[in-house]
């Protein structure tokens, strides 16, 4: 048997410089980014096709010398190939290690110390806990929780929602003490399945303007008008441009946080209250991609730039951001 030959089947063939492409239920980004890379990378040697994994083996080169991964966060076992596939070599967008890591308190405490305006946040210990857990297990819990402090912090309305997850599951948005219990009580209800999970409340932006910025490279920032209170494909506003000082706040303030998170593929979003931004959401690093959702004109956009990117990086001319951050990699040769 061919040990050599596990991971996803074959080799690439020599000199070849093979990009995988990995998605979850999207039909409409997959196969014009294959055919774009395909077609700006010809000359170059530079294709692209879908990665098809089916078990990493230790000592199996890797097939790709650069993979997008848009759906790591669902399937686990994609994540620990690709950890192990980033140390042999691989250009993984984004980053496996610091996808897995971050989370939405998180990021709104750098986003402060990068010099991002963020909504006023706390971050909440769980409802309830897996069956194993008792009180012997809780004791460094202060309980029951100063609700009247978070409150006067927080202010009301208020939003509660995931520390990690999208998809605005789990989004509650809370006027009252009242509702804001009931809120927190349904965390703890078994629709969040085996694990609860750990919420965040957050001051309720009024906004007056929002902005979504599609991230890629983490120097391509293109801001799109978007609101967020019309059905799912009619968001983005593409009939009213984001210009003049709103636009340079928008790009200033995206580039700071996709460079301190190093997401190569990420949205940022802001909602604008008196000419101040404040970072929403921009845990986004399997950003929307679909030609229905941001239309033609910024899907030509992100084919370009996720096209080049990719190109770039099978080429070495360019370095991922965590190649060599994170301190084993001083150990390794
Ligand atoms: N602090 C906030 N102020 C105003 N609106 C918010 C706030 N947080 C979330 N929202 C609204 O709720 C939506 C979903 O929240 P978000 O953080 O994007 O969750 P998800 O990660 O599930 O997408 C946002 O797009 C925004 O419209
Ligand atoms: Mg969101």
């Amino acid at each position: 048997m061919n040990v050599m030959g596990g991971s996803g089947g074959q080799r690439p063939p020599p000199g070849s410089k093979l990009v995988g492409l990995m998605v979850g239920r999207e039909d409409t980004f997959p196969a014009p980014f294959i055919e774009t890379v395909g077609r700006k990378g010809a000359r170059d040697g530079v294709r692209a096709e879908m990665a098809t994994l089916g078990g990493a083996f230790l000592d199996a080169p890797e097939r790709y010398s650069v993979i997008v991964d848009r759906i790591s966060h669902e399937v686990p076992y994609f994540r620990a190939h690709l950890k192990g596939a980033a140390l042999k070599g691989t250009v993984v967008i984004n980053d496996p290690f610091w996808w897995e890591a971050d989370e939405k308190y998180f990021e709104c405490v750098l986003a402060q110390r990068v010099g991002v305006s963020v909504p006023k946040t706390v971050v909440l210990p769980n409802k309830s806990y897996i069956p194993d857990i008792n009180e012997g297990s809780l004791r460094n819990l202060r309980y029951p929780l100063d609700w009247d402090a978070i409150l006067a912090y927080v202010g009301l309305p208020a939003i509660m929602k995931p520390n990690t997850g999208g998809g605005w599951k789990d989004v509650y948005r809370v006027d009252s003490k009242e509702e804001l219990l009931w809120a927190y009580d349904q965390t703890g209800s078994a629709t969040f399945g085996q694990r609860p999970k750990t919420m965040i409340l957050q001051e309720f932006i009024t906004w007056d303007d929002y902005v979504r910025c599609v991230c890629i490279g983490r120097k391509d920032i293109l801001p799109l008008r978007y609101d967020p209170t019309a059905p799912f494909h009619e968001r983005y506003v593409i009939s009213k441009p984001v210009s003049g000082d709103l636009r340079e706040k928008a790009l200033r303030d995206a580039t700071r946080l996709v460079e301190a998170l190093g997401y190569d593929m990420d949205t940022v979003e802001f909602a604008v209250r008196g000419g101040t931004l404040y970072a929403i959401d921009f845990l986004n690093p399997a950003p929307d991609f679909d030609s229905f959702s941001i239309k033609e004109e910024a899907f030509a956009w992100v084919l370009d730039k996720m096209s080049g990117l990719v190109i770039d990086y099978a080429l070495g001319r360019a370095k991922p951001p965590w190649r060599g951050e994170h301190r084993w990699w001083r150990y390794v040769k």
